[in-house]
């Protein structure tokens, strides 16, 4: 018999979790960061460009996928071919390895939350971020070295993330995102508007919108730009993809994924602007140009924002707001990731939502526990992110997108599920975006960064971190996910010949 799926109670709790799932530390801890690294201001063409052509197709392309086939990754690629179900497994691995150090970052944000209140840090953010709070070491090897300060919040965070899921989708899930997403945009509105009334905050501006035109011709800001709109969006990892497999029969997708993708970008966008108009203020009153305010990227919310708001009147309530928008953000995306694994194990498995998500979830919260709370954590977590934004998450969307364009030809069918629902419809454009340029990007993007951090290791990360946690995790996934789709299915599904009814009502 065919189980009983769950489902969201209508269209806007979708919308709304989807936004949640969007909108997350990509984009308030790594855009400003990401574009900070990749020539400021120049990084917003191809981050433009990488939206229209790649992200907001891509978009649509999981929305088909899931809706059409009603599953997780694994169950809706089995079910468009049974030869591709590794892909879906492939989607899973990633998403298990970014919700390991996912929640991380959402524990330092929590601790930051706190630190606000009084300002913690003192006069030396970076020293206190390093040193008092990460415990950080010069140790080339992985260290077993606890940091409490960090395991705690940690513990708290996966607990809280599988509470949640354990409500399951529209309770859990579909709550969670009612209550947090109005709330995290009010919260950073706020803040926005705070920062823009910073003296200097100008300066950040024109820093941020002033284009480079020379940057541009550097490979490197296209691929950071697709990277980034790929993991903001929460595209080509089996996050949408799986959101889509729990809405009615008949949504109107992509009129849905132009809001979420809309939503998104904006709050992206205002999070850049937030970010450059403080740091101008900050580049103001140090007397310095706003690119040298900061050093560290990956520090940039942790050191340089709290650096600032020691200087501003009303600094604490600004770092309440500014922390507790990343650990709102973060929350609501981390229960989408964690989602994508419960969800295939549940299809493929047959056991039930609680074992699953106390089994998956379990098992992410412990290698989470064991390697990012310790001395060596900072650069384990780059390392995680990094390979699995700019190499993972780059080489499944090839894979897929050649697969489903060139190898099963389906871009038509999966464009005809589409606008046989949907408002906004979809044309030549989008198969030309999908089946053609998307893929041309992203082999090159692939190349080229294999390359280069082959010849050239990870930004001086000792080897050894790099080859476990960014090669040999991603490496893992893939033998794994290839192991996972020669294990027969234990849930009864229709697998072969799928059709989705077209009965029920449109949400
Ligand atoms: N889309 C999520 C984020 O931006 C993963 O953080």
């Amino acid at each position: 018999m065919e189980h009983h799926r769950e489902a969201w109670s209508g269209r806007s709790v979708f919308i709304l979790a989807a936004i949640g799932s969007a909108v997350g530390v990509g984009n308030i801890w790594r855009f400003p960061y990401v574009a900070y690294e990749n020539g400021g201001g120049a990084f917003i063409i191809p981050y433009l460009f990488a939206l229209l052509t790649a992200g907001i197709p891509f978009l649509f392309l999981d929305y088909a996928l899931g809706h059409k086939f009603r599953g997780s990754p694994p169950l809706a690629f089995r079910r468009l071919h049974k030869r591709a179900e590794t892909i879906g497994w492939w989607q899973v691995g990633i998403c298990f390895v970014i919700s390991v150090y996912y929640a991380v970052i959402v524990a330092w944000a929590i601790r930051y939350f706190f630190f606000s209140f009084n300002e913690t840090w003192g006069d030396n953010p970076s020293s206190f971020f390093s040193n008092e709070f990460l415990h950080q070491t010069d140790e080339a090897n992985v260290a077993f070295d606890f940091v409490p300060g960090v395991a705690f919040p940690l513990v708290v965070v996966w607990v809280l993330t599988l509470a949640v899921l354990i409500f399951g989708v529209q309770s859990g899930i579909g709550s969670l995102a009612r209550l947090f997403v109005p709330l995290l945009i009010a919260m950073f509105v706020i803040l926005v508007v705070r920062a823009l009334f910073l003296q200097g905050a100008g300066t950040g501006l024109d820093a941020f919108f002033r284009p480079n035109w020379s940057a541009l011709a550097h490979p490197t800001v296209w691929i950071a730009a697709y990277a980034q709109i790929f993991f903001s969006l929460s595209v080509a990892f089996g996050i949408m993809l799986t959101y889509s497999s729990y809405l009615g029969r008949k949504a109107d997708l992509t009129h849905s994924g132009l809001v979420v993708a809309f939503s998104n970008s904006s709050f992206e966008i205002l999070a850049g602007i937030g970010v450059f108009a403080t740091l101008g203020y900050m580049a103001n009153i140090s007397g310095v140009a706003v690119n040298e305010v900061v050093s560290d990227g990956i520090g940039l919310a942790f050191i340089a924002f709290p650096a600032i708001m020691s200087t501003m009147p009303g600094g604490p309530l600004f770092g309440i707001l500014f922390f507790g928008a990343l650990v709102l953000a973060g929350f609501t995306s981390m229960i989408s990731i964690t989602q994508v694994v419960v969800a295939a194990i549940e299809d493929k498995f047959d056991i039930g939502r609680v074992p699953a998500v106390l089994g998956v979830g379990g098992a992410s919260a412990l290698i989470s526990l064991l390697f990012l709370p310790t001395t060596t954590g900072l650069n384990i977590l780059d390392v995680l992110d990094s390979f699995a934004s700019n190499i993972g998450i780059v080489g499944v969307a090839l894979v897929a997108t050649v697969v489903i364009a060139w190898v099963l030809r389906r871009l038509t069918s999966l464009e005809d599920h589409l606008n046989s629902l949907s408002s906004v419809k979809l044309g030549f454009s989008w198969r030309l975006f999908i089946g053609v340029i998307t893929p041309a990007v992203l082999a090159y993007m692939l190349i080229d960064e294999t390359i280069t951090r082959i010849q050239e290791g990870y930004e001086g990360v000792p080897s050894v971190i790099v080859n476990t946690f960014g090669w040999g995790a991603q490496i893992l996934v893939i033998v794994v996910a290839v192991l996972l789709s020669f294990t027969p299915w234990r849930r009864t599904h229709k697998l072969d010949n799928f059709e989705p009814t077209k009965a029920g009502t449109r949400v």
